[in-house]
């Protein structure tokens, strides 16, 4: 692969590095051989770093663009739904419809979570914050699966991703529940992944819930912009967890930790937070001001992104969709969309952020549409990691699935050299 070099020179030194590249994207330097020269490289929050060989999500930062095994996102949540696109992050490639249908069929079979499973839930407090609860809870599914935890098994590995794909929604809908004190819901079988989801959310035992054709779409739309995201911090957590040999569950709850930070997934439930703080579009100037103030860390959540120095092209579709839900369910003249899109101008207008190139993210419009749907802002980043989970399993299932070596990165150490214990 190595049909370039890089030559450095450091320490009186001449180093010749390989130079790779890719299909599309920045060549890279392998770095590899600095430590026989004892040099590290150095790059706090990776910012400049390739940690890894990929093939599934390609993202062009500067032209905002988006490709899942080369299908634009644009293409992908007009044409296609989230199970097909999950076919296509685990596989490479479209399902032919008998596929499709034989890879929607095993998701279903496996919608339920082992009943000894609710008996988790008893332990948190009715107001426990959802992720809270999806950290413990689907790390704890790899304590009911023994017979196929060799992940050296194919087999074992893609029981896995059904597992995953199909109890995400089960899990998600049991913490809503749970904090409602209302009783679970069962899957059903009849319902699409989505409208599947939307029913274990707000159906109840007492009667008979007709889900919003409406909303399950929007829904479905939602969970394939959220599906993938190359090497973002969850899924980049996922990968190192997975280097250890650890299972994919756990490696799955380590990615819902990661993507709990406001900086990452936890960005959705703050910008409605931030959205209702505002209240009305007056107060736009004053929050653009301590946006820009250095001394103020408030930061316009929803706004900026380490890749996209352009539109996040997720964040497009999704103003679209949230403009057609709002206006399908009546409410086109919804405030916060109202205080959204305003924000969104005034901010676009202003030097700072042409600047520094902060647009809107995945996360600026999503919530607006999560609300209307009746979904509590808590659950926000619930629905981003039941979405993203086919991203980090296929992440890991490429790693794994090929020779690959445990992550341990070094430091620049600027601590205490050696020093004598004081004499008493
Ligand atoms: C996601 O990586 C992914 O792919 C993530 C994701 C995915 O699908 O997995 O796309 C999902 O996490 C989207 C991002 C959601 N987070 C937010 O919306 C939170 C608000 N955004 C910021 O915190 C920030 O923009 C980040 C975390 C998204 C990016 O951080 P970086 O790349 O480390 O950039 P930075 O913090 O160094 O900011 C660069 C400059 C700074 O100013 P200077 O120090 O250069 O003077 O831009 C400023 C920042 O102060 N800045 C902002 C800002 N974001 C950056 N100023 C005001 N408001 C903001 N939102």
């Amino acid at each position: 692969m190595a049909d370039k070099k890089a030559t450095l020179s450091v320490n009186g030194k001449t180093i010749e590095l390989p130079v790779y590249s890719g299909t599309a994207g920045p060549d890279v330097i392998d770095v590899r051989g600095l430590v026989q020269e004892g040099l590290f490289t150095y790059d706090p929050g990776f910012v400049s770093t390739a940690a890894c060989e990929s093939q599934i999500t390609y993202i062009d930062g500067s032209k905002g663009i988006l490709l899942h095994r080369g299908y634009p996102i644009e293409q992908l949540a007009e044409k296609s739904d989230y199970l097909e696109v999950c076919y296509l992050l685990i596989y490479g490639e479209l399902p032919t419809a008998a596929q499709a249908e034989k890879f929607r069929n095993t998701v279903k079979n496996h919608t339920m979570v082992h009943e000894q499973l609710n008996h988790f839930f008893n332990g948190f407090r009715r107001d426990a914050h959802p992720m809270a609860i999806m950290c413990g809870v689907v790390g704890a599914l790899s304590a009911f699966y023994h017979d196929t935890m060799d992940f050296s098994d194919e087999l074992h590995r893609e029981i896995a991703a059904f597992r995953l794909i199909a109890k995400m929604p089960t899990l998600a809908a049991m913490c809503y529940k749970y904090s409602m004190g209302q009783p679970f819901m069962y899957p059903r079988n009849d319902l699409d992944y989505a409208s599947n989801f939307l029913y274990m959310m707000f159906a109840t035992p007492c009667e008979n819930y007709q889900v919003n054709p409406v909303l399950a779409r929007a829904m479905d739309r939602i969970f394939t912009l959220h599906a993938d995201h190359e090497q973002n911090a969850s899924t980049s957590t996922v990968r190192l967890a997975g280097s250890s040999g650890a299972n994919p569950f756990a490696c799955i709850a380590s990615g819902i930790a990661a993507l709990w930070g406001p900086a990452h997934g936890g960005a959705n439930e703050a910008v409605l937070n931030m959205l209702m703080e505002i209240g009305d579009e007056e107060r736009i100037p004053e929050f653009i001001e301590r946006a820009k103030d250095k001394n103020d860390p408030f930061r316009l959540m929803g706004f900026g992104h380490r890749v996209y120095k352009n539109f996040d092209p997720r964040a497009k579709v999704m103003k679209k969709t949230c403009d057609e839900v709002l206006s399908e369910l009546g409410c086109a003249d919804d405030p916060l969309f109202r205080i959204a899109m305003k924000l969104e101008q005034i901010a676009l207008e202003d030097p700072y952020f042409a600047e520094k190139k902060l647009y809107p993210n995945v996360d600026f419009y999503s919530g607006i549409i999560l609300r209307a749907a009746g979904i509590p802002v808590s659950m926000f980043t619930v629905i981003f990691a039941m979405a993203r989970t086919i991203g980090w399993f296929s992440h890991w299932h490429e790693m794994v699935s090929g020779p690959y070596r445990i992550g341990r990165p070094r430091q620049l150490y600027t601590g205490h050299t050696s020093r004598e214990y004081p004499q008493k």
